[in-house]
């Protein structure tokens, strides 16, 4: 027990199948389409906040500019009503190479823990809603499994739910590929995304997959769970380079690679879809049998490329 009054919450991050990718209200965080992800058990934020002077950041026992949490802190105190500063200590077992969001993790952690540290009666749902407002994809990691981001149409109607999917033997084989492009955030990225003349027609495109994907979830058709993800994907990175504000990629040479050897795998007889966020990175939808042959398989081919392989996560805990 430490001696300071504070409180510790753990989030595990995700990733998304049918993808977050623009915003109708940006100040909000209210999305352009509903969203639906994989929570990952190997990746996790562990947050503590602690009553201080001022509040601050510590990521990995270092010193962060805190802005983007203090501002959110604010959006809570405004929400839910004042509270002292506080400290904010962060373990990140997001290894920032697997180019998976941190701040879905990161977001859902801290809101929790700022909610049972002040001791707030909120449900699960009012939570993801209120961690929201720090970055989109955190409302998603407060559930095991899979999850559903409801885009809603207002700030009270737009937040995530466990979704249930039974038995899906389901595993990511992740790619630490490494970036050596510009990065873009995802808000940048987004707002560029948002001007491609196919703009309209990928949310259009985007709720019938999400429909499809939910028929492929209860059938547990991985197969097919793995086609619509990969189509959305590709669907979204499709927006960034067809942006008319400055279009851009998120794809490296590596990137096309695996792609290629993904395909590649399909056609030797292997279950393999690719995801793409926002960086170079692929994770491969497979079969949790079939996930150390493709790993094994891959890391032979690419030996400067790191593999993991990533199972369902649990929803958000407290310690
Ligand atoms: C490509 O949640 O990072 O991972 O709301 O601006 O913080 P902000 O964006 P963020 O965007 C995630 C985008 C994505 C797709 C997804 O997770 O749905």
């Amino acid at each position: 027990m430490s001696e300071t009054k504070g409180q510790t919450a753990i989030a595990h991050t995700n990733i998304a199948f049918i993808k977050y990718w623009g915003k109708a209200d940006p100040i909000l965080n209210l999305p352009t389409t509903s969203s639906l992800s994989l929570t990952l058990n190997e990746y996790y934020t562990k947050t503590r906040v602690e009553e201080a002077d001022e509040d601050s950041l510590m990521i990995n026992e270092l010193k962060q500019d805190s802005k983007r949490v203090h501002e959110f802190l604010n959006v809570l105190r405004e929400e839910m009503g004042d509270f002292p500063p506080l400290r904010v200590i962060s373990e990140n077992k997001v290894p920032l190479s697997a180019g998976l969001a941190s701040s879905a993790s990161s977001f859902a952690a801290l809101t929790a823990a700022v909610a049972k540290h002040n001791n707030w009666d909120l449900s699960l749902e009012e939570l993801s809603c209120l961690a929201r407002r720090g970055s989109g994809s955190a409302t998603r990691s407060f559930f095991p499994d899979f999850a559903i981001w409801d885009k809603g149409h207002d700030d009270k109607s737009s937040f995530a739910h466990h979704y249930d999917v039974p038995n899906l033997p389901i595993a990511l084989v992740v790619c630490k590929i490494s970036g050596t492009i510009k990065k873009v955030s995802s808000s940048d990225g987004m707002r560029r995304a948002q001007t491609s003349p196919n703009y309209d027609a990928w949310v259009k495109e985007s709720a019938k997959q999400l429909e499809d994907m939910k028929v492929a979830l209860q059938n547990a058709d991985l197969e097919r769970v793995g086609q619509i993800a990969e189509a959305n994907a590709l669907a979204m990175h499709g927006l960034n380079l067809t942006a008319t504000d400055r279009r851009f990629t998120y794809f490296n040479q590596n990137t096309m690679k695996v792609m290629e050897e993904v395909k590649v795998l399909r056609a030797k007889g292997y279950i393999a879809y690719a995801t793409m966020d926002a960086g170079p990175n692929v994770k491969i939808i497979t079969s949790l049998e079939q996930a150390e042959d493709i790993k094994a398989y891959l890391t032979e081919r690419f030996r400067k490329i790191q593999f993991d392989i990533a199972t369902p996560g649990p929803g958000i805990s407290y310690e």
